[in-house]
C-alpha cells in the first residue's frame, strides 16, 4: 500500500504532517478551513496535487463551518475561505483549480442543506480520482521506459504530493509494476530536501531501488552514464508546454539536453492552465533561513542577503513528452496540448 496523503473523515480532514518526515509519520486532523490554510501554507501538505483536494476539502470544511441559513449567505461565507485558502501559495495551479471547482458545485446546488452534502461528497469524489488519474497517467508512461533503466527524478512527485500513487513516482510505480527492473535516482532537492525526506522515504518505504544524490551531483550522474531517462511533476504546464516545477528542475533539464537523455514530466490535466502567459506566473520566494541553515542548524553567516525561489520553468525545447492521464504528448506543444483538452 502507498501512502495516503490526505483523506475526508467524518467530517475532518486528515493529513500526514509532511514537516516531520523522514523522522515521524504523523497524521494530523483538521476540522477548520483556516488550519487546512496553515497547513498548505507551512508545507505540512505540499506538492501540486495534494493543495489542489486540500483546498476542495478546506472550502468543503468552511461550508460545513458556516452558520448561514441562505444559499446566498453560505457562498459569500465561502468566497471569503477561497479567497484565504488561494492566498496560501501562488504557483501550483492546481490549488485554484480545486478551489473552483467546488464553487461551480456550490454554485449548482439549491438548498443550505443540498450545498453542505454537495461539495463534501463532490471533494471526496476530487481525492478518489485523483488516484485513479495518477495510476492511469502511471500507465501511459511506464510504456517510455525499459527493463534496466535508471530513472532520476527530481524533488517529490509521488504519494505524498498527490492523494495518493504520484504522478512522476505513479510512473515509476507502474513501471515496475509492469515486471519491469528499475533504479531511481532522487535528488537532495535543496533547499528543503523534499528529494531526500520524502522520496527517498516513500519509495524505500515501498521497497523501490533509490539512490540519493546531492543536487551537484545532477551533472555527475549523467555525464558517467548513471542515468537512462528522468522524470518529473509540475506545478503549473502552460498551453505552449512551458513547465513550471521545484526549483533546480530546470537545471536538470538542461543537464539532460547536454547528454541527449530524455527528459519527461508527468501532470494531471488539472495542473494545466491554459490560460495564462509565461508573465502571469508567480514563482513563489520563500524566505531565507531555508536557504541559510539545514533544519535548526545554521550554514551561512548572519545577515546575508538570499534569493530562494521555490520554483521554476523548464522551456518545451528541453521536453522529451508530457505524460498524461490522457496520454503522452510530444513536440510541438502548443499543437498537442490544444488536441489533449479538445479529446476530452
Ligand atoms: O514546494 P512543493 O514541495 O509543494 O513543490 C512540489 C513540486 O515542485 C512537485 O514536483 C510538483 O508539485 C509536482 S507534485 C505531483
Amino acid at each position: 500500500m502507498t501512502l495516503r496523503t490526505v483523506e475526508w473523515k467524518n467530517n475532518s480532514v486528515i493529513m500526514i504532517d509532511q514537516t516531520k518526515l523522514p523522522n515521524i509519520l504523523e497524521y494530523v486532523t483538521y476540522t477548520d478551513y483556516n488550519q487546512i490554510a496553515d497547513a498548505i501554507r507551512t508545507l505540512v501538505v505540499r506538492g501540486a496535487p495534494a493543495i489542489g483536494v486540500s483546498g476542495a476539502f478546506g472550502l468543503a470544511l468552511a461550508a460545513l463551518q458556516s452558520n448561514a441559513t441562505t444559499k446566498d449567505d453560505l457562498i459569500s461565507y465561502m468566497e471569503t475561505a477561497k479567497k484565504i485558502l488561494f492566498e496560501t501559495r501562488p504557483t501550483a495551479i492546481n490549488l485554484a483549480w480545486g478551489l473552483e471547482k467546488i464553487m461551480e458545485i456550490a454554485k449548482k446546488s439549491d438548498t443550505v442543506e443540498n450545498l453542505k452534502n454537495d461539495v463534501v461528497q463532490y471533494a471526496k469524489k476530487m481525492a478518489e480520482d485523483d488516484i485513479q488519474i495518477n495510476m492511469t497517467m502511471g500507465k501511459n508512461g511506464s510504456e517510455l521506459f525499459n527493463d534496466n533503466d535508471t530513472i532520476m527524478t527530481h524533488c517529490n512527485a509521488g504519494a505524498l504530493a498527490t492523494v495518493g500513487y504520484g504522478t512522476a513516482l505513479g510512473v515509476i510505480r507502474a513501471t515496475k509494476d509492469s515486471g519491469k527492473n528499475i533504479k531511481v535516482i532522487a535528488t537532495e532537492t535543496r533547499p528543503i530536501q523534499q528529494g531526500s525526506r520524502l522520496t527517498a522515504f516513500e519509495l524505500k518505504h515501498d521497497g523501490i531501488d533509490v539512490s540519493l544524490i546531492p543536487d551537484t551531483a545532477v551533472g555527475y550522474s549523467m555525464a558517467n552514464g548513471l542515468v537512462d531517462k528522468i522524470v518529473v511533476g509540475a506545478d503549473r504546464i502552460l498551453r505552449t508546454g512551458h513547465v513550471y516545477n521545484k526549483i533546480g528542475t530546470y537545471q536538470v533539464a538542461t543537464m539532460a539536453n547536454q547528454h541527449k537523455i530524455p527528459f519527461y514530466v508527468a501532470a494531471p490535466l488539472s495542473t494545466f492552465d491554459m490560460k495564462s502567459n509565461p508573465e502571469d506566473v508567480v514563482i513563489e520566494q520563500r524566505k531565507g533561513s531555508e536557504v541559510t541553515g539545514i533544519g535548526d542548524k545554521k550554514t551561512a553567516p548572519d545577515g546575508i542577503d538570499v534569493i530562494n525561489p521555490a520554483f521554476d520553468m523548464t522551456p518545451p525545447e528541453l521536453i522529451a513528452g508530457i505524460i498524461t492521464e490522457k496520454g503522452v504528448v510530444n513536440t510541438p506543444f502548443e499543437e498537442s496540448i490544444k488536441k489533449l483538452f479538445q479529446a476530452n
